[in-house]
């Protein structure tokens, strides 16, 4: 699998190169290739990224020019993508190349820095923005800041707040704006100024089934359950019907479906009337998946 960031690692050698080393970077890189599945693309752009960031501090340590990167984000993609779990990791690796102080994510929506009334706005952002610095700001659903319908909408204060602060404190704060691709776009058309300062638009795309597979498993893993062979089948199928069912969610939808599936596991164990042997309580049998509503053939309700 080509790798983008060996071409950098040939740094290692040499001594100038020990930042790339100290700064631990190397690990998370790979952990976050481990502990994410697929994502391709995404882990590509993020690797394009660190190698930047290191060179940027080698060449400073050179007394080259680097002018100050300008490292606003857009996260597009369908729900339950992995743009929050991205965002955390980014905000990690961030702060582990010395770019953010703290290296903190604070989550937040329209609500939580709009207010209701005049007056009310301002403070309610910079509180956010006090919050979030040093770290990384996530507008989740970003474009809902933007209403044209509204003349007087008070969403318009605090992107005027947000392109100050963005521009004025940008080694201190990274702001990423994550949402649906269509709805993203049209958010930076209607806002050009936001569109001018936001450098990388990174886009994840939906899983596959096979990769939602993956996941599950990997989830399991994570909560030490397991699948058996039946049930790894089971789940399969599941996956091919949830897709197709409304409101699907990409790996969200996988975690709903394993939390569900824990669940009917648990009171499957409570009728059996012999000790639970470890393998009992570690294992998801078809039973447990198959009472979902997704395979209701009748009533084509979405469900998880
Ligand atoms: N590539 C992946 N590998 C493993 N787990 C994932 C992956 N992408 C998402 N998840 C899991 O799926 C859930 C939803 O992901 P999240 O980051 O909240 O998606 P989004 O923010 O795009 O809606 C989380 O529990 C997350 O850990
Ligand atoms: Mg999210």
């Amino acid at each position: 699998m080509p790798d983008t960031f060996d071409a950098t690692l040939t740094l290692e050698d040499n001594d100038a190169a020990s930042p790339l080393r100290d700064s631990g970077i190397l690990d998370l890189l790979a952990q976050l290739d481990e502990e994410l599945i697929g994502l391709a693309p995404v882990k590509a752009r993020i690797r394009d990224i660190a190698a930047l960031l290191l060179v940027d501090k080698l060449r400073a340590q050179r007394g080259y020019n680097t002018g100050a990167p300008s490292l606003h984000m857009s996260f597009t993609g369908n729900p339950g993508t992995g743009k929050t779990t991205v965002a955390l990791r980014m905000a990690e690796i961030l702060h582990r190349l010395g770019h953010l102080r703290r290296g903190h994510l604070v989550a937040v929506t329209r609500d939580d820095l709009v207010g209701q009334y005049i007056g009310h706005t301002a403070p309610k952002t910079r509180e956010v923005l006090k919050k979030a610095m040093g770290g990384v700001l996530f507008i989740d659903e970003a474009y809902y800041l933007y209403r044209p319908e509204n003349e007087r909408d008070y969403g318009q204060e605090a992107i005027e707040i947000l392109l100050q602060v963005m521009e004025n404190n940008r080694d201190d704060l990274v702001v990423i704006f994550a949402g649906y691709k269509n709805r993203m776009d049209t958010f930076f058309s209607s806002n050009p100024g936001m569109s001018s300062r936001v450098a990388h638009h990174i886009d994840f795309p939906d899983y596959q089934p096979d990769e939602l597979q993956q996941i599950a498993t990997l989830m399991l893993d994570t909560m030490q359950y397991r699948f058996d062979a039946e049930a790894r089948n089971v789940f399969a199928d599941y996956i091919g019907r949830r897709m197709a069912q409304p409101h699907f969610a990409n790996a969200r939808s996988v975690r709903n479906a394993l939390d569900r599936a824990r669940l009917r596991h648990a009171s499957r164990l409570m009728q059996t009337d012999s000790t639970l042997s470890d393998e009992a309580l570690q294992t998801i049998v078809a039973a447990d998946l198959l009472a979902s509503r997704v395979f209701d053939t009748d009533t084509g309700q979405p469900a998880e």
